[in-house]
């Protein structure tokens, strides 16, 4: 098994990528820190687990992902590795965006992201290695017409996985993200379907992804298989971002 003894902290762990993420983890020997905010109770059939332990976190709050991170570290007494997941998305026009829709984006999908890994490194340098994958998007890449504030989030996340790889790669610490584009997943269902339509057209696959496959790169660079990739962002779109 790929991650047999390994500790990992996934957040969004309660639906699409998330999930997925946790189930393909479990199934690959690894001990689990679930968090979600408002669906929590969709941990309840993993949580059965002895492996798992599920936290509820409202990852915009600096009090509760310092209680996250301590809850693990109580629990397993390491942490290996993060997955960064938890996000929102909403399409909203240029002109329209409020501060609030701003706010909303920033501080769970940037802001959270920023001081998860802030929280969890001190635990990675004691041990002298530790994974972490954060999850931006195509949109931090390339721009989104539909959700202009969420792909300025998501470009933020890339720039910290940058800046943190360089920080601590001397500490046998890699830090990647990952750029899905278009997943079979909750948040997909609040683009207009006229506008997947579209979207699938510019797919050369001529399909969404599914959490599973996002998974399956995500254990890739949880594993020892990545252990000399730092600072990347792997596109995982279909092929929809190839130049
Ligand atoms: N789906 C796509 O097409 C796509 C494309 C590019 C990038 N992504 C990125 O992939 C990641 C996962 O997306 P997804 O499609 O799997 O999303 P999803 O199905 O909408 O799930 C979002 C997850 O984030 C959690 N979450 C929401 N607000 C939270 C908060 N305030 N604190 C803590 N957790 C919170 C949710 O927990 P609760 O339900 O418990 O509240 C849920 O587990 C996101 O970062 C997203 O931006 C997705």
């Amino acid at each position: 098994m790929i991650l047999e003894g390994k500790v990992a902290i996934i957040t969004g762990a309660s639906r699409g990528i998330g999930k997925a993420t946790a189930e393909l983890f479990l199934k690959e020997g690894a001990n689990l820190v679930l968090s979600a905010h408002q669906n929590v109770k969709l941990l309840n059939d993993l949580a059965k687990n002895k492996q798992v332990l599920v936290v509820k976190a409202d990852l915009r709050l600096k009090e509760d992902i310092k209680k996250l991170v301590k809850d693990a570290f109580d629990k397993f007494s390491k942490i290996d590795i993060l997955v960064s997941n938890a996000g929102t998305f909403e399409c909203v026009d240029f002109e329209q965006i409020e501060e609030s829709h701003f706010d909303e984006v920033m501080n769970l999908d940037l802001k959270g992201a920023f001081f998860l890994a802030q929280r969890v490194i001190p635990y990675f340098r004691k041990q002298g290695h530790g994974k972490i994958i954060n999850v931006s998007s195509l949109s931090g890449k390339i721009g989104s017409s539909a959700a202009p504030h969420y792909a300025v989030a998501k470009a933020g996340i890339i720039a910290m996985t940058k800046s943190l790889a360089r920080i601590y790669g001397k500490d046998n610490i890699n830090v990647n993200a990952i750029a899905p584009s278009l997943i079979n997943t909750d948040m997909v269902k609040k683009i207009p379907e006229e506008r997947i339509a579209r979207l699938i057209e510019a797919v050369p696959l001529k399909r969404l992804g599914s959490p599973e496959e996002v998974a399956k790169l995500i254990l890739f660079l949880a594993s020892n298989a990545s252990d000399y990739i730092s600072g990347q962002t792997i596109s995982i779109d279909g092929g929809m971002s190839m130049i």
